[in-house]
């Protein structure tokens, strides 16, 4: 069991992805926020993207509670914000961090490539994971420099 797990983590370590920040505010007031790379966009009309979000993340039950999410797609210079939002303590991601309020009121870094302000659509229980499908409610680009990539378990960008 653990062979096939590490030889599907491999497999799929190949899949290059960009890499997002998904951020949520409590009721009462908190940011949330987790580094999250199982993002797909998924319909035009209407707008939807979906984000993969384990059972085990303390972000998810501020998601599914508020129904709110942003997401923000890093660039090249951020691998910082991507590892302090996947390792450190969740009370101290946001420390320091700039943030943006977008939409009707959500949150979401500041200096990131491009940003989307989504309302949760619907969720599917999906293993061990939830997939969360959200509804754009307002997205927007803000640089047009180069992506941050996630490839064999490393940060890297394109190489032009
Ligand atoms: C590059 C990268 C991509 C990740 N993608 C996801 C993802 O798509 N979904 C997820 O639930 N966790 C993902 N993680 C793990 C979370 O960022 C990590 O477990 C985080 O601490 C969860 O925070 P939370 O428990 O405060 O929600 C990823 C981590 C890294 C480094």
């Amino acid at each position: 069991m653990t062979e096939e797990r590490d030889g599907f983590r491999q497999v799929m370590s190949r899949f290059a992805t960009g890499v997002t920040i998904v951020t949520s505010v409590a009721r009462e007031g908190g940011s949330v926020g987790l580094t999250a790379n199982a993002v797909a966009s998924v319909s035009l009309e209407p707008r939807l993207v979906l984000v993969c979000m384990d059972r085990g993340s303390a972000s998810l039950g501020t998601v599914l509670e508020t129904r709110r999410f942003g997401l923000s797609i890093l660039g090249a210079e951020d691998e910082s914000l991507a590892r302090r939002f996947s390792d450190d303590d969740p009370n101290e991601r946001f420390a320091g961090v700039g943030l943006r309020r977008v939409g009707s009121g959500m949150s979401v870094l500041a200096g990131a490539l491009a940003w989307l302000d989504c309302r949760v659509w619907r969720e599917f229980e999906a293993g061990d994971h939830i997939i969360v499908l959200g509804k754009v409610l307002e997205c927007g680009v803000e640089g047009d420099g180069d992506p941050l990539i996630f490839f064999k378990g490393e940060y890297g960008t394109v190489a032009s």
